[in-house]
């Protein structure tokens, strides 16, 4: 495996490969739900990019970016044994100058996330679409489990005619349910312990939509009491597109949940 540090060597490398390249971006400290994506890349094409890069313009001013955890050493190991091709692991003064053109994320990118993030995807699709012209992959690998992020990088590669296919993957869980993310290193036992509340309350509305229910407001009461200890952020239930929807539509559906544990905000959703 190759790290590299500046945009001469990696555009030198691109412009050299002539077969499929896989590419997944990341923030890194990776987890088995970062590792998922990169195995998914290796099966599917001949040439595998990573990216770690903690990613300035997708903070807001008052979220601790010194703080997100930075874990560069365990992170290349991690790469090598997935037998990663090229781990691009830039520096902040690589990827951003300071008056840049800039990518506005659509109105659809205000609600959710986006409402309690402004301008969060704003920068997240700035500097995937530069990662993206950077390693022009054939395939690039997203999580469902930032649900948001993933439609609205559909929605970017479409309108902008980029000809990349983005490859959404499935959520890897905890064996006892907990979505793996990075921020969980934040939680204390008890919290711990009260965060499978999220995927419990997840997996009920599944199986009672699995059953028959098609009403938003009793999928919702269900989760809402499952969770009802917990400090909620938000319960709600979109079409895949992220429209807001009347009546649940099996096989369109996005529920969505966010719980706050002090400062840690936790992200869960199922794909119906
Ligand atoms: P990061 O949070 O590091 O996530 C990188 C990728 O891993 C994303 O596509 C995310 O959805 C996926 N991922 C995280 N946890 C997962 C889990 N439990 N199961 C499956 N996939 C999971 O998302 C970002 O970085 C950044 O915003 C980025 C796209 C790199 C732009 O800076």
């Amino acid at each position: 495996m190759e790290v590299i540090k500046t945009i001469e060597e990696l555009q030198n490398i691109r412009k050299n490969i002539t077969k499929s390249v896989g590419f997944v971006p990341t923030m890194g400290a990776l987890h088995n739900g970062h590792i998922s994506l990169i195995k998914k890349a290796k099966e599917e094409n001949e040439i595998v990019i990573v990216s770690i890069f903690v990613n300035p313009t997708q903070f807001l001013p008052n979220e601790d970016l010194s703080k997100y955890p930075r874990k560069d050493e365990a992170d290349i190991k991690i790469c090598q044994m997935c037998k990663v091709d090229y781990l691009f692991m830039p520096e902040v003064s690589t990827m951003h100058t300071n008056e840049e053109v800039l990518i506005k994320a659509p109105q659809n990118s205000y609600v959710l996330e986006g409402f309690t993030r402004p301008g969060h995807f704003d920068g997240v699709l700035q500097v995937v679409l530069k990662l993206f012209n950077l390693t022009q992959p054939t395939n690039a690998y997203f999580g469902k489990k930032d649900a948001q992020q993933l439609v609205l990088i559909q929605q970017m590669v479409k309108n902008l005619f980029l000809p990349i296919n983005i490859i959404p993957c499935d959520i890897v869980r905890e064996v006892d349910g907990l979505a793996l993310s990075s921020r969980n290193v934040y939680l204390d036992k008890t919290q711990r312990e009260n965060a499978l509340l999220i995927s419990k309350s997840l997996y009920m509305a599944g199986s009672l939509i699995a059953s028959g229910e098609r009403n938003i407001k009793a999928v919702k009461d269900k989760i809402y009491k499952i969770m009802n200890s917990l400090d909620i952020e938000y319960v709600t239930i979109v079409d895949k597109n992220f429209n807001e929807i009347n009546i649940i539509e099996p096989s369109n559906t996005i529920i969505l949940v966010v719980v706050r544990f002090g400062n840690v905000r936790l992200l869960d959703n199922i794909w119906l």
